[in-house]
């Protein structure tokens, strides 16, 4: 491919992934924002392999690993479970990291670069430093997080003694083998110091996941995914790829500030996540579920006096969490909030950014039921709306709805903004028992007045509720 038509693909790639980007910001743009990227990746990944760069000896080589690759992708991407969602991203991630370390020892054993000068060439080789301690921190990381948050490995936060020293003799390290690599006259002497800087990298990433609690795993992963973007970016440097470069720092600027926004959203300081020891209040995904001390009596209710509720209700609220993605309730959700509407009911859904088990959770489900965008509102713009409402419907949520993130400055959540359900003149929850949710503590809306209980499976409570509603 002539090296202007390259340059133009580039270009029109890059165009179409920031377009991809302003796209996923909304839910009605999502789908044209997830076809622009793709279009984008295809144009990038043609004009790369078609370019000056690779040689057609090298083609084959590239459709088989692209043949290989993209089986095991469909693959994946079709068997996983919604819920699993966040580990199979992490394990991505670790793939990005391990490419770009990857890279970075080969460009170093490629003799067959011409430097223009002494200086042009420190300036590869520091990329090459860069780009494999960052790509071997984030493979490392990543596995981690993959086992935390499929429950492998145990949630609470490793606090090792002088943990902060420990970490500071890692980066002293790495910098000084960072200067003999810099100086090394053979390249048996780079190389040693590319290893230790490897052995170094995974000890740094291995620790500094292990040290950061369950609770806060969701902002690691977005946080590595922000490192993974910077691990591409880097590759691109040492790659000379202009298109490389820009994507990653689109991937990693705009994985920070997903960072920054759920930290917001579960009130943690984001240098405190970072730093590691929080979050240590919550279980690890695999013993959540407990059930947490009761402190009140319960109202339960059946399915058919929600269903009278809802009917007599003039506006409803529906406030869906992790359990309505277990129980795939969301396309009866959506039934009952037809049947409603039809009724005169104004119906709309309070997203919490961190319901469920991923950014987004609650959107994708709800789009993928029809439920149109215009009645699926933010937390911001709904919270002040409760007191105006007479029936507030909790579906399978828990810690995004609890009153004591506001009232209990000693709970583990709080300062973490929540749906203030409690406000509505009735508000029913529907999940299976007194368990708790995420965050492993009681919800004392639950033993509020004017709260009701609707225990039982949400798909088939919604069912019934369904039922009652067109009988
Ligand atoms: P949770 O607080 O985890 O509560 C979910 C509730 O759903 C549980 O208490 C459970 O109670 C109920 N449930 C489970 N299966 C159900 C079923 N089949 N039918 C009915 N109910 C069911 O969820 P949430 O309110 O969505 O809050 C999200 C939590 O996850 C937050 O703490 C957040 O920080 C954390 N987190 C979020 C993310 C992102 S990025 N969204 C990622 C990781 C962690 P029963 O067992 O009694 O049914």
């Amino acid at each position: 491919m002539h090296s202007n038509l390259s340059t133009v693909s580039y270009i029109g790639a890059t165009i179409l992934f920031i377009l991809s980007l302003g796209g996923l910001s909304n839910p009605a743009s999502s789908r044209r924002g997830n076809l622009f990227g793709m279009i984008g990746m295809g144009i990038a990944v043609l004009a790369t392999v078609f370019g000056t760069h690779v040689s057609a000896a090298g083609i084959p080589w590239i459709v088989g690993a692209m043949v290989l690759g993209g089986a095991i992708g469909v693959f994946a991407a079709r068997t996983v479970q919604m819920t699993q969602m966040p580990e199979l991203v992490a394990l991505m991630h670790s793939l990005v990291g391990l490419a770009a370390a990857l890279v970075g020892f080969a460009s170093y054993l490629d003799t067959s670069t011409v430097f223009a000068s002494v200086a042009e060439k420190s300036i590869h080789e520091v990329e090459i430093y860069v780009g494999i301690l960052i790509g071997v921190v984030t493979f490392a990381g990543s596995l981690i997080a993959f086992g935390k948050l499929n429950g492998k490995i145990g949630g609470k936060p490793l606090l090792l003694p002088a943990r902060h020293f420990l970490n500071l003799i890692l980066l002293l390290v790495a910098i000084g083998f960072g200067y003999q690599f810099l100086h090394a006259e053979t390249m048996n002497a780079g190389l040693v110091a590319l290893a230790v800087l490897t052995v170094v990298s995974i000890l740094f990433g291995i620790h500094m996941v292990m040290a950061i609690g369950g609770a806060d795993m969701p902002v690691v992963v977005s946080m590595l995914n922000s490192y993974s973007g910077w691990a591409a970016a880097a590759t691109g440097f040492m790659l000379s790829n202009d298109l490389l470069i820009v994507v990653g720092a689109l991937v990693g600027s705009s994985g920070a500030i997903l960072s920054y926004i759920m930290c917001r959203a579960m009130n943690r300081n984001f240098l405190s996540v970072i730093a590691g020891g929080f979050g240590g209040g919550a279980k690890p995904a695999a013993t959540i579920g407990d059930a947490a001390v009761p402190q009140g009596e319960v109202v339960a209710i059946t399915s058919a006096d929600t269903a009278e509720l809802l009917r007599e209700a003039k506006s409803v609220i529906i406030v869906p969490g992790y359990g309505m993605a277990v129980a795939q309730a969301q396309h009866t959700v959506y039934e009952i909030t037809k049947t409603l509407r039809e009724k005169g009911v104004n119906v709309r859904f309070g997203i919490h950014p961190v319901a469920g088990r991923m950014p987004g959770h609650m959107n994708v489900l709800l789009a993928e039921a029809k439920v149109p965008y215009d009645i699926v509102m933010e937390m911001d713009e709904l919270n002040d709306d409760f007191p105006d409402t007479d029936v507030t419907m909790v579906i399978g949520a828990n810690d995004i709805v609890n009153p004591s993130a506001q009232d209990d400055p000693a709970s583990p959540i709080a300062g973490m903004p929540v749906l203030e359900v409690w406000k509505a003149k009735t508000s029913i929850v529907m999940k299976r028992s007194m368990a708790s949710g995420y965050a492993g503590v009681d919800n004392p809306l639950f033993y509020k007045d004017n709260n009701r209980m609707l225990f039982g499976d949400a798909k088939k409570m919604l069912d019934e509720v369904l039922v009652a509603l067109k009988s």
